[in-house]
């Protein structure tokens, strides 16, 4: 990456929350092996299975430098105690209950741990004085805006609950920031994807489908965009958001480069050497057409440069998807 703003060492240690998650535990990994200390906090909250989540963290958790707390991060208490306890002063939030369409009938669950578990994490670090906060936040906040997505949209018309959470939870890293001068950087994720990808995202579900040779649905005609981003690019840029300190930024974390749902079936046909049953139902009124990210922000602040492309993204994906698949 280039680096066009002083670059700061990492930190000797940090929190990670929902480390077990699928972001959350490639990013740990990555903090171990450039020798940071980590506090990994997970509820494994039960969206998906708790065993996927316990695989993810299966190796991590093996390392003298990883610290685990299973706590719920609107337990305030507990949540309080582990900061207290961990020597931190950088915390990246990651825990939430992701999932744009399944938020459409579960609002409250939404709101109290999107944005009351994020109310909780930054009480926790205010009581701490801790002074970095990194967000997993989500372009699903551009909602309709026009495309390339670009961080200075007022996006202020989000599609789904999710999507108001996450933009509510990036005000209010804000006012934080403003008030108590927590550093707070909040990376907006463009359709994350690589091993251990969560079970209900299309890659996921759709290479389980063709695997098992069942129908998979198609909401519109197939041309709907997405802008896929290999899981070690949004880690480069998670770790490049913590040597770098701003007083208070949003900036997007994309590949910069649409795939159609189409083309993502074709590519997973090609490389699970099967043919998907694709049956095409209306549009879905909770999807974006089309994520796509302008990056020019995340190249200047952080030096970002994705380096996976998606065909080679998914070859790696399909890799791991046929290991976790094999008949024991
Ligand atoms: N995957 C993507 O493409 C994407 C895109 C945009 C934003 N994001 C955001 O990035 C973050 C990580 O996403 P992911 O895809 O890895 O999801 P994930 O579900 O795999 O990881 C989230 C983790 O948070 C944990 N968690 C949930 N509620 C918790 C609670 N109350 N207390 C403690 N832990 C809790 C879960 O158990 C899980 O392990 C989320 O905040 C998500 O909204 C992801």
């Amino acid at each position: 990456m280039n680096d066009p703003i002083a670059v700061r060492p990492l930190p000797k240690s940090v929190i990670v929350t929902g480390a077990a998650g699928f972001i959350g535990s490639h990013l740990t990994e990555r903090l171990l092996v450039e020798g940071v200390r980590v506090v990994a906090i997970d509820n494994f909250d039960p969206y998906y299975p708790r065993s996927r989540k316990e695989a993810n963290l299966a190796s991590a958790l093996r390392h003298p430098n990883l610290t685990f707390h299973e706590l719920d991060i609107r337990d305030k208490d507990a949540l309080r105690q582990a900061f207290q306890s961990s020597g931190s002063e950088t915390v990246f939030h990651l825990a939430a209950r992701p999932g744009v369409r399944s938020s459409v009938n579960d609002v409250d669950d939404y709101a109290s741990l999107n944005f009351t578990g994020t109310v909780n994490v930054f009480e926790a670090m205010r009581e701490c004085r801790m002074t970095q906060f990194v967000f997993g936040a989500s372009s699903s906040v551009y909602g309709d805006s026009p495309v390339p997505f670009r961080e200075d949209a007022a996006a202020d018309r989000p599609l789904q609950p999710y999507a108001a959470t996450k933009r509510a939870c990036e005000m209010l890293a804000y006012t934080y920031s403003h008030l108590f001068g927590i550093n707070a950087t909040c990376t907006r994720f463009f359709t994350a994807y690589g091993p251990r990808l969560r079970p209900d995202l299309a890659l996921h579900k759709f290479a389980n489908l063709i695997w098992t040779e069942q129908e998979l649905t198609i909401f519109g005609d197939g041309s709907a965009q997405r802008d896929f981003t290999y899981i070690s690019d949004i880690v480069d840029g998670l770790i490049a958001s913590i040597q770098r300190p701003f007083a208070y930024e949003i900036i997007n974390l994309g590949n910069s480069n649409t795939i159609t749902v189409k083309a993502m079936i074709d590519a997973l046909e090609m490389r699970l050497g099967k043919t998907a049953k694709r049956v095409y139902l209306p549009p879905n009124p909770s999807d974006m057409d089309v994520t796509y990210a302008d990056i020019s922000k995340a190249k200047r602040l952080l030096g970002y440069q994705p380096k996976v492309p998606f065909e080679e993204g998914v070859r790696r994906f399909v890799e791991w998807f046929k290991e976790v698949n094999a008949p024991v």
